[in-house]
């Protein structure tokens, strides 16, 4: 993906890879950076007026179900890649709960043709750890791994046995890349569906133990030290969860975990309506659980936020609370959500976008998150001022289920460049190369 010459001129340029902040301009060629600095003297090539806009390096979602294969009408890699890269990310990781599950190196190699066919966003796949997602017999990791897949997981499904969560672990040290878990004990969510608590008891609906998801997080990063091997705990929503990583992190165990938008933005406050775009899995969570996941981005004993992007058609989500499947949908509101905790102090601007880009980077030990020169031009221009109202309707995803809809959100990605070649301009749209 060669492009010619871009200048970026005038943007705050915020790289947590050199932890450069600071006005300059940025000269983008043949798809890689080739010059950052104050006072370049543009000449020739497309020039992209950045004044009052933070240029940042391309944001990678770890967290993000494409649907495709199998069901395409929630979503597919054209539509999941146009609302990545209208959400300022550049790359996106995507689970392996698809139909049939990316259990196999023919789907990993779908995933990936139809990818660089279709997407604007750099698409990095995740195998499954077990065949069928069933959380039985291991997959093939290697073979996997060989095929593309940057990490390992069965998202959406927990692994329940701890003797085959214990060999997942030790043969991960062969394939060379991160198990993502799901962290739910499923013999204490049971039917749950909120948060277990006063709001569960409002609402009249089963709830969901927050030691659901701890028991499982102490059981993993057990085992994780164990084999010496390399967990990521996808989607914390606990301050139990919080604790015991920051501990574990400590005593030197290779663990990573990431946060969502919603469960650093929301309670469970927000489904006394019986909403159900705000129903999840995990959970959202008490405002003691929202205030230490917070407080862990800030502390970077989570180190990275990741979206969860689950797209579900309307028919499905508009039925009972309790039939209605879990997840939102977060790619295109992602930068607005998040850009509350700068506005609020609680993250300096240049760790923001650590989390968002540079550590997501090194979780799948990929290139990306760095504008230093020679680097891919994985590029996000963000207006954190910009004012606007999001509708799902007029979005880039299939679905709509969001808990953001109507809602005035303040920030947004006014460009991305992929390879150097600009892909999302405000003003035009999804430009495709
Ligand atoms: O809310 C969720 N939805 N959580 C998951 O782990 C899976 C996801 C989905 O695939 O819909």
């Amino acid at each position: 993906m060669a492009s010619g010459r871009i200048w970026i001129r005038g943007g705050r340029v915020l790289d947590p890879s050199t932890g450069r902040d600071e006005v300059a301009d940025l000269l983008v060629e043949d798809g890689k950076i080739a010059a950052v600095g104050a006072g370049l003297a543009a000449s020739g090539g497309e020039v992209l007026e950045a004044a009052g806009a933070w240029v940042v390096p391309g944001f990678i979602d770890l967290h993000v179900h494409l649907r495709e294969p199998g069901q395409e009408y929630k979503e597919d890699i054209a539509s999941g890649g146009r609302a990545a890269v209208a959400g300022g990310f550049s790359a996106v990781v995507c689970m392996a709960n698809t139909q049939p599950a990316n259990d196999d190196p023919s789907v990993t190699e779908y995933i990936l043709d139809r990818a660089r066919q279709e997407s604007p966003a750099r698409v990095y796949p995740v195998g499954a750890a077990t065949r069928g997602l069933a959380g039985e017999v291991m997959t093939e990791m290697v073979a996997l791994v060989d095929a593309g897949c940057v990490a390992l997981s069965d998202d959406g499904k927990t692994i329940m046995d701890s003797g085959v969560m214990r060999r997942v672990f030790e043969y991960s040290q062969l394939a060379r890349v991160a198990i993502i878990t799901h962290a739910e004990d499923r013999t204490l969510v049971r039917e749950g569906v909120v948060n277990e608590g006063p709001v569960s008891t409002r609402l009249g609906l089963p709830g969901n133990p927050s030691i659901a998801e701890v028991i499982h997080v102490a059981r993993d990063l057990m085992l994780a030290e164990l084999a010496g091997a390399h967990l990521h705990v996808a989607h914390v929503s606990t301050a139990g969860a919080v604790d015991l990583i920051r501990r574990a992190r400590e005593r030197g165990v290779h663990v990573t975990a990431e946060v969502t938008p919603h469960h650093l933005a929301l309670t469970d406050e927000a489904t006394l309506g019986y909403d159900t775009n705000t129903k999840m899995a995990p959970p959202l969570r008490s405002e003691t659980d929202m205030r230490a996941c917070r407080a862990g981005l800030a502390d970077g004993t989570l180190d990275a936020i990741a979206t969860d992007h689950a797209p579900h058609a309307v028919h499905e989500k508009d039925v009972e609370f309790t039939a209605a499947p879990p997840g939102v949908i977060g790619l295109e509101t992602a930068v607005p959500v998040t850009l509350d905790l700068v506005r609020a102090n609680e993250l300096a601007p240049l760790e923001w976008v650590r989390r968002l880009s540079t550590n997501p980077a090194r979780i799948i030990h990929r290139a990306g998150g760095s504008l230093a020169v020679g680097a891919a031009a994985d590029i996000a221009l963000v207006d954190p001022e910009r004012r606007w109202i999001y509708d799902p309707a007029k979005g880039f995803s299939k679905s709509r289920n969001s808990p953001w809809a109507g809602r005035e959100m303040i920030g947004c990605a006014i460009a991305t460049l992929v390879g150097g070649v600009l892909v999302w301009d405000v003003e035009r749209g999804v430009l495709l190369p």
